[in-house]
């Protein structure tokens, strides 16, 4: 079976202080408080390890507080290749009172010429021919904007597919270069800023997706946040979505959908089964707190319940 790789080059962690009322200019006490380990890759990996897919993570990790990412990986038996650097992953603090949640998001320290480098050797030394690797999330300071389309380059050079999620710079550079990813999962907003307007009907998605279909893309997943996604190839289209029962965090909803993609890719599926399996990946998550699924039988029956529709071409 093909092995599975994740890449989280700007990794963090989500620092959740719960408190009765935010008051701003007060002395609070915390009611309690809670370390995650995130990060768009890493949280991808979480999913598919509990789907039992073995996975291997790669980036980078702050040597100083790295204990939340040793707990998940020990946990779940992930395979840990991060490089660990001098200093700290970022921490995103949320404060959560009954008025909601105020994020404050921290920048880590900038990425070293060297780190990056042993992350692409790391890569270079362990991926091979029918291999998938996600590259996930944003950019730390420091990084080459263009790493994604060098990473691609390289690796799908030596036939690896390559499912990409980032947004911003990060997603406009990696879609700049002559050879793009096999896969890519933007939500609406992420595909429109690419595209450089809103795009607001099914029809405008299709034909934005085609731009990058015609370019060599195989597949793209354009998520939708409750109004579920769009899952299109260069001759079929579907729209898929489930109606979450129960919503405990909506926190790398999209992250499990990435997953979701990469099980079905793992099995050869479809463009029905790999748009109701990544579906189920996703509501899946919404019902549990941090970036982990509901036990299998669960998923394949949310994925059994998943509605579809075809907008264009017969779906297997
Ligand atoms: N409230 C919801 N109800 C039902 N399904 C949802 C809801 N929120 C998310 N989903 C499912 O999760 C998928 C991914 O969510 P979304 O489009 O928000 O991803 P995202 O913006 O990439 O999120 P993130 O990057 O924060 O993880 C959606 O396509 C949909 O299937
Ligand atoms: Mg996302």
């Amino acid at each position: 079976m093909m092995a599975v790789f994740t890449v989280t080059l700007n990794p963090a962690i989500d620092q959740t202080v719960m408190l009765d009322r935010l008051v701003p200019g007060e002395v609070h006490r915390a009611c309690s408080i809670r370390q995650d380990a995130g990060g768009k890759g890493i949280n991808a990996a979480s999913c598919l390890a509990d789907w039992d897919v073995p996975v291997t993570v790669l980036g980078l990790l702050g040597g100083a507080n790295a204990a939340p990412f040793d707990v998940l990986f020990a946990a779940k038996s992930i395979i840990d290749r991060c490089q660990r650097h001098a200093g700290s992953t970022r921490v995103n603090l949320k404060l959560v009172d009954p008025h909601g949640t105020t994020d404050i998001n921290m920048d880590g320290v900038a990425a070293t010429g060297a780190s990056i480098d042993a992350v692409i050797a790391t890569l270079d030394e362990q991926v091979g021919a029918g291999d998938l690797v996600i590259l996930s999330g944003s950019l730390p300071p420091g990084c080459p904007a263009d790493i994604y389309a060098s990473l691609t380059a390289m690796l799908q050079r030596r036939g690896a597919t390559i499912l990409l999620d980032s947004s911003g710079p990060a997603l406009r550079h990696a879609l700049a270069g002559p050879v793009l990813p096999t896969v890519l999962k933007p939500n609406l907003h992420e595909l429109a800023e690419w595209h450089g307007g809103p795009i607001d009907a099914p029809h405008q998605i299709v034909d934005v997706a085609h731009k990058l279909l015609d370019r060599g893309v195989d597949l793209i997943a354009v998520s939708m946040g409750a109004q579920g996604a769009l899952f299109l190839t260069r001759s079929e289209a579907l729209r898929a979505r489930l109606t979450a029962q129960s919503v405990e965090s909506t926190v790398g909803a999209g992250d499990a959908m990435v997953a979701g993609l990469a099980a079905a890719l793992i099995e050869g599926a479809g463009l029905d089964r790999i748009a109701r399996l990544s579906t189920a990946f996703a509501v899946g998550k919404l019902g549990c707190a941090g970036p982990h699924l509901p036990a299998r039988n669960e998923i394949e029956a949310l994925a059994a319940c998943v509605e579809t529709d075809i907008l264009m071409g017969e779906t297997r």
